[in-house]
């Protein structure tokens, strides 16, 4: 029994902000950015930001991407019995994210949960609901990566503002005979723990309490990145008995140009499969790699029967690697 992908879907707020329109917002706060710094270190030329006043919110991206995957399958909410959503910008506590997308779908009846793994999220669902897939519990899940992280942004930070956007995709997942998820791993260093990457705001008593902002040594997660991104995308290739350079389609988590093409050259897979939407949607946390796997699904850059590799890496730190044919 397999996990089988059998539709994608992706959804962006309405607002694409470039580069150049970025540094000049940040600059009437005398904060001091370019395009130059920020294509060259990272590949982001522009991101699409959420705008509460036009309704755009995680739930509504993630209901959006998700319609659009069901509708890629040719399936019904009725048909789904499990929803999994990734997201660590939920538009509120509780319920969850995936509870409200239910009930927006009108899918009620089955089961519905988050899972938090910050930008190793999707993979962290992916690799649930390939477990609850297989069991034969479930029979159709839809598996959700949504995320407004612009809500928790310091723009006066320009060592973080300039690198994350807003958007949802979202995967629908058949228990099937046919292959489909082929190796799915996951891993976490709790050691690597907030000082690395954390968000330490939470509600105390009425009141927030802590720093609600997004903090990051980036050079430390840049390495840990390309370490955790290569080992794992090793591991799920090497479970399955196939080289990296066999995939056809490669999906990491679209961060940073350098480091996805820095864990590219260590697998030895060609730069030409690998998807590339860190340019234009910026890194999207949990949204990324379900984000970027539709956009290169619609583009045609993937066949029935070929090896996708899909891969996710964040705070935590946690990372993961998924392998299947497609
Ligand atoms: O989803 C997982 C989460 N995050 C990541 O994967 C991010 C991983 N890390 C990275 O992508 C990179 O480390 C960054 C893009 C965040 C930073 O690149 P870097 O090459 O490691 O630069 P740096 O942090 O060492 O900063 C270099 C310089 C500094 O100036 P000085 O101290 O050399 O004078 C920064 O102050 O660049 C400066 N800088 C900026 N300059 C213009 C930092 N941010 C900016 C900015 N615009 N936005």
């Amino acid at each position: 029994m397999y996990a089988r992908l059998i539709g994608t879907g992706s959804a962006l707020p309405q607002t694409e902000v470039t580069n150049d329109a970025l540094a000049q917002r940040l600059a009437q706060d005398g904060i001091e950015t370019n395009d130059e710094w920020i294509r060259t270190r990272t590949g982001i030329e522009a991101r699409f930001l959420a705008d509460a006043s036009l309704g755009e919110g995680t739930t509504q991206l993630a209901v959006l991407a998700a319609e659009r995957a069901l509708a890629a399958a040719e399936l019904t909410p009725a048909d789904i019995d499990l929803i999994i959503c990734a997201t660590t910008t939920p538009d509120q506590i509780f319920p969850s994210t995936a509870c409200q997308v239910q009930a927006k779908l009108g899918a009620a009846g089955g089961a519905a949960f988050d899972v938090q793994a910050v930008c190793a999220g999707f993979l962290y669902a992916l690799n649930v609901a390939d477990s609850m897939l297989t069991s034969g519990k479930f029979k159709r899940a839809l598996v959700i990566g949504a995320e407004t992280l612009s809500r928790v942004l310091d723009w006066k930070d320009r060592s973080t503002c300039v690198l994350f956007g807003d958007g949802a995709g979202a995967v629908v997942l058949e228990a099937s005979d046919d292959a489909g998820i082929l190796a799915c791993k996951t891993y976490a260093d709790g050691r690597l723990g907030t000082d690395v990457l954390g968000l330490t705001g939470h509600l105390d008593n009425g009141v927030l309490a802590g720093d609600p902002f997004i903090r990051m040594d980036g050079r430390q997660v840049f390495k840990c990145a390309v370490e955790g991104l290569s080992t794992s995308g090793k591991a799920v290739c090497d479970e399955v008995g196939v080289d990296p350079s066999d995939v056809a389609l490669f999906v990491p988590h679209q961060a940073n140009l350098r480091i996805m093409t820095m864990v590219a050259k260590k697998l030895g897979i060609d730069m030409d499969k690998m998807a590339k939407t860190v340019a234009c949607h910026g890194n999207t946390s949990a949204a990324s790699v379900p984000l970027a796997l539709d956009v290169a699904v619609r583009a045609g850059n993937v066949n029935k029967g070929e090896l996708i590799l899909l891969q996710g890496v964040g705070a935590g730190m946690a990372w993961g690697s998924c392998l299947l044919r497609y």
